[in-house]
């Protein structure tokens, strides 16, 4: 009996969005990929990269806007590797860091697909590098906690408990925190973290939108709606900020990132198949 040879999925980290932060790894699997799957946090200039015969799918998810369900996305990666020999499942920043990347490789290697992960720089590490503040520093940081601000759908463990986290980390790196942030900064002073401690949000890190704003804690809230900052943002909170260089921020790359369109009209294809 023969056995259907089935394709390999790797599962990229995109970076933060500069496409001069993608690794070489990274840049050397879209050259080869015959099938490319990517999230809404992708600048359409990467896919460049691919050739000329590589197939596209767009399946971005923005929080209330989900377009494919996780599920839908899993399933349809083993569907890919039925008839593609390489495929690369493209995220934002780091696929094992709030990317969800393991559910997916869980679900491959259950589903018999070769499957391996292709670490990225992370946006909670590229962002404030990107506007010249450190995450630790001698004098003011031995510790740092990356954290998600969305407690997320259908969690099976209790949520962030932010109250404890207030004095157990010098810095707190918040991914996804700009609908949550008025509790969030509330469990953090109630928890005992000082209503001063310098805290920035930094807005799309690393491209030619990039914005940063920083406040006292207590501030945060109030500055961020001042100046209408949205996601994706990275929150930094501690000691940190005060040490910020920015005489050493990277220059911004020229890109930006697509506008969140359900209909995904501007991908070469957009089909879906559903089983
Ligand atoms: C689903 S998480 C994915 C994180 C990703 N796996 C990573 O390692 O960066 C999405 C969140 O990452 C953060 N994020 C991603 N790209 C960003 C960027 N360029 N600037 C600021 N925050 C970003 C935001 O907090 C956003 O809500």
């Amino acid at each position: 009996m023969t056995s259907i040879k089935k394709g390999k999925v790797y599962l990229v980290g995109a970076g933060p969005g500069d496409p001069e932060l993608l690794t070489v790894k990274a840049i050397r699997l879209l050259k080869k990929c015959d099938a490319l799957i990517y999230d809404s946090l992708i600048p359409k200039e990467f896919i460049q990269y691919t050739s000329n015969s590589c197939r596209h799918f767009h399946v971005g998810k923005r929080r209330a806007q989900h377009s494919f369900s996780q599920d839908q996305i899993n399933r349809f990666l083993v569907e890919l590797a039925k008839d593609h020999s390489c495929i690369v499942r493209l995220k934002g920043g780091d696929p094992f860091l709030f990317g969800r990347g393991a559910e997916e490789a869980e679900w491959l290697v259950q589903n018999d697909i070769e499957v391996e992960v292709v670490p990225g720089i992370t946006s909670g590490i590229a962002a404030p590098s990107y506007v010249g503040i450190p995450l630790t520093h001698r004098d003011a940081g031995s510790s740092v906690t990356f954290v998600t601000g969305h407690d997320g759908d259908n969690k099976k463990f209790q949520a962030v408990n932010w109250r404890k986290l207030a004095n157990a980390s010098d810095g707190i790196v918040i991914y996804m925190g700009m609908h949550n942030l008025d509790y969030i900064i509330n469990e953090l002073i109630a928890g005992g973290l000082d209503p001063s401690t310098p805290s920035a949000i930094i807005h799309q890190g690393t491209l030619m939108n990039q914005k940063c704003i920083k406040a006292p804690l207590d501030r945060l809230l109030n500055k961020k709606k001042t100046n209408g900052i949205l996601s994706p943002s990275i929150v930094v909170i501690g000691k940190i900020v005060n040490h910020q260089i920015e005489k050493c921020s990277p220059i911004l790359s020229n890109l930006s990132l697509p506008k969140f369109n359900k209909s995904c009209s501007r991908e070469r294809e957009c089909i879906f198949v559903e089983h």
